[in-house]
This record gives C-alpha cells, structure tokens and sequence, in this order.
C-alpha cells in the first residue's frame, strides 16, 4: 500500500488514509449501520503511527465501533423517541456512530466532536456511507462550557482520569441546562458507576486484541 501524507487538515489525503485502511463494515450490535472499520487492530494502529506519528496523530480510535458506542447507538434505534427533533451532541464521536444513530431517529441537527482531526473525517465519510448529514467540531468543548443541546450522547469515554473527570463534569453542566444525558460504557476504569440510572444491559461483540474479550457487558446509563 502506498504512503499518505497527511496534512493537517487535508481532506483528501485523510478520506483516503481512511479508505485505504479499512472496510465497510456494520458494528455487530448495529446491523442498519456501516462504517469504515479496521478489520484487525494491529496494522492500523501500527500504520498511524509510522505514518501520521511524526504529526502527533492520535491512535486510531475512531476505526473501531467501541462497546459504549455500539450499545448506546442500539439503545437509541430502539427509542427513536429520544433524539426525535431534538438538538444532539456527540462527545467524542470517534467514528460518528452514535451520532449516525441519532441521525437515524429524526434528530433536528447533530453535532460531532472530537479532538482527532481524522476522527472528524472518518465522521464524515461515515455519515456519507448511511446518507445522513451532521456537523463536525474539533474544538474541545471539554475545556469550555457547554453549549444547550436536547440530548448529549457520551460513548466510552471513561478510559482515562483526566478525560473521565472532565467529561463528568460537562455532563453535569449540559443536565443543568436541561439535556437528556446517555451514557454508554462497559465498566471502564474511570467509570463512575454510583451516579447514574442503569438503562439497559447489551453483550457487545468486540475486537479480541483490543478488549483482550470477545464479548463486552455494556450498560446504557441515564445521568
Ligand atoms: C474510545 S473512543 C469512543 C468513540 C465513540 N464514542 C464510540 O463509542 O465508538 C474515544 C474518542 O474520544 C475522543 N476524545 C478524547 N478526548 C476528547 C476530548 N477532550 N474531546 C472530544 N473528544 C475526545 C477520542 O479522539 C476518541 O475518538
């Protein structure tokens, strides 16, 4: 496969670092939805980093349909009151299939962030393969505060401290302005299990090298 260059912001080359690497494939637990998936985690992993490295590129999250993802985007096919008309934020959209998700169900405009450029690009070629359409943003709207959104949708996002705690704390913020707050995660470290309402229970098929499982216990939370 021949080399890409990325450069920051270059469309172009980032749709096909995104092609060339991965396949069309729907999640397990999300069977009406197709992303561009890496088929094995290793090579791409690898790839971003002998490639893109030398930029500071972030590991690939957003090749994967994470558990947290895939069982809060089920969770919302399956209550397509939720988003209805509503105004949906995506926090750490990675790929963009919650977002998708919400697209699905008649949301009134979607809003996906992320912090990886690429992520954002993988976002939209994602909503291009599922004929939606939604808004992508790179500003970090963790170190800000939180605009009103209808619905903020936060899957696995509490694999680190420091994420986990500013993604908590912009939950409260979006619940104090009146947003309905899901929640998808498999019990990652950070998770703060105490504070929220259990919604719904999935077993997630997963990527074994990644989540050293194949199958992912995953809850759906209410804040
Ligand atoms: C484990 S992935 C989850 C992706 C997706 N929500 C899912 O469930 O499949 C975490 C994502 O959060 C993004 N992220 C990390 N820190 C962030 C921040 N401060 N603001 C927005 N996104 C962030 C990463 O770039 C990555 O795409």
């Amino acid at each position: 496969m021949s080399k890409i260059k990325l450069d920051a912001g270059d469309e172009v080359a980032a749709s096909k670092f995104i092609v060339a690497n991965t396949k069309l494939m729907s999640p397990p637990l999300v069977p009406e939805i197709v992303l561009h998936l890496a088929e094995e985690s290793m090579p791409i992993w690898q790839k971003s980093e002998d490639e893109l490295g030398e930029m500071n590129v972030p590991p690939p999250y957003w090749a994967f349909a994470w558990a947290g993802g895939q069982a809060l985007a089920r969770y919302l096919l399956d209550h397509p009151d939720i988003c209805q008309n509503k105004r949906v934020l995506d926090l750490g959209a990675g790929s963009g299939l919650t977002a998708i998700a919400a697209c699905r169900t008649g949301a009134r405009d979607v809003l996906a962030a992320d912090i990886d450029e690429l992520a954002l690009a993988a976002c939209r070629a994602n909503a291009r393969a599922n004929s939606v359409q939604f808004s992508t943003t790179r500003d970090d709207l963790l170190a800000r505060p939180i605009d009103r959104f209808g619905v903020l949708l936060v899957g696995d996002l509490f694999y680190e401290r420091t994420l986990a705690d500013q993604v908590i704390a912009t939950i409260d913020a979006a619940k104090a302005l009146g947003a309905v707050v899901l929640i998808g995660d498999p019990q990652r470290s950070y998770f703060p299990r105490d504070r929220f309402t259990r919604l719904a229970d999935y077993q997630v098929p997963v990527t074994r090298d990644l989540e050293d499982s194949e199958i992912k216990r995953t809850t759906v939370w209410l804040a």
